[in-house]
């Protein structure tokens, strides 16, 4: 991260880690770090996947593309590596096409070529307190440098309970070159969201592409 870069995520680390977990953090996340990414291969980012479950869904529907997810909290990162090994610590065989870059997307994006035909937000931190707004992740900055990597017909898709924050980045997107959609798609699970259904309105999802 750049130094004076704002951070955007709460926690790096929650509860201890299992023996096993702190095994396959040392092992397994190595071997499938974000590297030698193909070019003519359909490539997947998925933003703060939290634990991991829309992006094994995406991974077991797409097993053609590489699926790659981006998260600093390293116990998010640590139950998706739990969820994708059997027990000898290998990658089942569904899940080979999953990648990991267990730290801030931006520095990941700041240090690739690559282009995604798909770029997912899911619940992305709202950071509702006035004085916190500059945490957000989905500024016009961001956006753009997201529209950087995206194919020709490649698409960002976020979604988020938070309808302020939903208008909030609308109009952020306004600030860019993007179109935007927004779209009627049926509600994605994904653990926040399931956690958080009772309390908070239901997801609103908007498509951007260049
Ligand atoms: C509210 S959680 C939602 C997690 C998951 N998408 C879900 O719906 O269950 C937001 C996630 O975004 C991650 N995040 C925040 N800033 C990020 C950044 N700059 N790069 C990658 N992930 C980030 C956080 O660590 C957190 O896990």
């Amino acid at each position: 991260m750049e130094k004076q870069e704002i951070r955007t995520f709460g926690r790096r680390h929650g509860k201890k880690l299992s023996a096993r977990q702190n095994t396959l953090l040392d092992t397994v996340l190595p071997a499938i770090a974000p590297i030698n990414l193909p070019t003519n291969a359909g490539l997947i980012l998925e933003i703060g996947f939290g634990a991991g479950e829309h992006l094994r869904e995406i991974s077991r529907q797409k097993p053609d593309k590489i699926v790659i997810g981006a998260e600093p909290f390293m116990n998010g990162v640590a139950s998706l590596l739990s969820a994708i090994t059997d027990e000898s610590n290998s990658i089942r065989s569904e899940y080979k096409n999953i990648r990991i870059f267990p730290d801030d997307v931006r520095d990941f994006l700041r240090n690739t070529d690559s282009k995604f035909e798909q770029i997912w937000v899911l619940h992305p931190d709202p950071w509702p307190k006035a004085r916190h707004e500059k945490r957000r992740l989905l500024n016009a900055d961001f956006l753009k440098l997201l529209a950087i990597h995206l194919t020709a017909k490649g698409e960002i898709i976020i979604g988020t309970d938070h309808w302020e924050y939903f208008d909030w980045i609308e109009n952020q997107a306004k600030e860019t070159e993007l179109n935007i959609t927004i779209p009627d798609l049926q509600t994605i699970h994904t653990r926040y969201q399931e956690k958080n259904k009772a309390e908070t309105p239901s997801p609103k999802y908007m498509i951007l592409k260049n």
